[in-house]
């Protein structure tokens, strides 16, 4: 079974085959990151210029290097939500075009689904059920993977997402876009226990957390001290920063594995790059004898292998749509599969 996955929900252009759910055949990015850097973020619109430019090319060179034709396909995924809705449609409708015109299945995937994918192709001993913590720029999540295609989300944040608050972070300590990388970067020659950051407590459940009461410390920290015309130790700020945040999802994911029973645990999203969140995972895990997997640096951001990946298992539990398929900035929770 061949699957073409298609990703472009943010400012990554990507296109991919995978073989029978796990064998990578190919990968290819084109990312708009250096562009975005300009602005300091992401730029919709832009983006979704830029998709419309690669979207074509990137598809043909990932069918070249896998050395197939589109008639050698099973199916065509792509990521269909969450994320900006006029990068996605770009995906969506490529696809759909794609599909009808070779006469292929549709397949769509939610982008989170593909993150918690990326691990079975690195690790294709990983079977659910397992508990995965979802750490990426737009969610951050603790799900209960209980087969391929059904998730049960255990926690999630109130507010910002992890990646949110280390890429607002990274900007006030004037650390280029994207920030959550820099901070790692800067993490290594800072000192962890300089600055002393709020763990901010959420009422009603344990398993929920909460970024943005730590990223506004962070900034008024800053402020503050530019206010008084003192240097802030930037390297230590981010590695206190990257310690907090390591330390509030380890223990989260810590009670969530108490809570459930499960000893096999899994990381997924650009945020499961964070070499601190990576140690302390591992840490706790090792103390007590779970087994931690880890998707390797290359499969944590966004990328089209992933969506191929859990595009192939949706293809076999039959998720598959038609040329009504339309695209979701977000609302439409994992698991829950709106295609139409
Ligand atoms: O999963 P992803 O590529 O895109 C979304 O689906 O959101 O995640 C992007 C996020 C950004 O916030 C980025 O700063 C963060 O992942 N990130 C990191 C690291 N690498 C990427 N955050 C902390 N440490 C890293 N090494
Ligand atoms: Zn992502």
């Amino acid at each position: 079974m061949l699957i073409l996955g298609i990703e472009s929900s943010c400012d990554e252009t990507a296109a991919s085959v995978v073989e029978n759910c796990t064998i990578l055949k190919s990968s290819v990015i084109a990312s708009q990151a250096m562009e975005h850097q300009l602005y300091g973020g992401v730029v919709p619109e832009l983006a979704s210029r830029r998709h419309c430019e690669n979207i074509l090319a990137v598809t043909q060179q990932a069918l070249e290097q896998a050395n197939i034709t589109i008639q050698d396909l099973d199916g065509i995924a792509v990521t269909y939500t969450p994320g900006l809705v006029g990068a996605l449609l770009v995906g969506v409708n490529f696809a759909k075009g794609l599909a009808f015109a070779a006469g292929k299945s549709l397949i769509p995937v939610h982008h989170i689904m593909g993150h918690i994918a990326a691990n079975y192709l690195a690790h294709p001993e990983l079977k659910p059920p397992y508990l995965c913590l979802v750490v990426s720029g737009g969610h951050t999540m603790l799900i209960e993977v209980q087969n391929y295609t059904k998730f049960r989300i255990l926690g999630t944040t109130r507010d910002d997402a992890a990646g949110e608050c280390f890429d607002k972070c990274a900007r006030v300590l004037g650390y280029p876009y994207p920030g959550g990388v820099q901070i790692d970067r800067a993490s290594q020659k800072g000192d962890s226990t300089k600055y002393k950051l709020p763990r901010p407590k959420v009422a009603g459940s344990v398993l929920d957390c909460s970024f943005s009461g730590l990223k506004t410390a962070v900034i008024n920290t800053v402020h503050h001290a530019q206010q008084l015309g003192e240097v802030i130790d930037a390297p230590s700020m981010a590695a206190s920063l990257q310690r907090t945040v390591a330390e509030i999802l380890t223990e989260k994911t810590e009670i969530a594995a108490e809570m459930t029973g499960y000893t096999t645990i899994a990381m997924a999203g650009g945020v499961s790059a964070n070499s601190g969140l990576r140690d302390s995972m591992q840490e706790m895990c090792r103390s007590h004898g779970y087994t931690l997997y880890v998707p390797p640096l290359s499969l944590c951001g966004d990328n089209a292998a992933m969506i191929a990946c859990q595009g192939s298992y949706n293809y076999l539990a039959g998720i598959t749509a038609d040329e009504s398929l339309n695209a979701y900035a977000s609302g439409t929770p994992i698991g829950e599969m709106k295609i139409s």
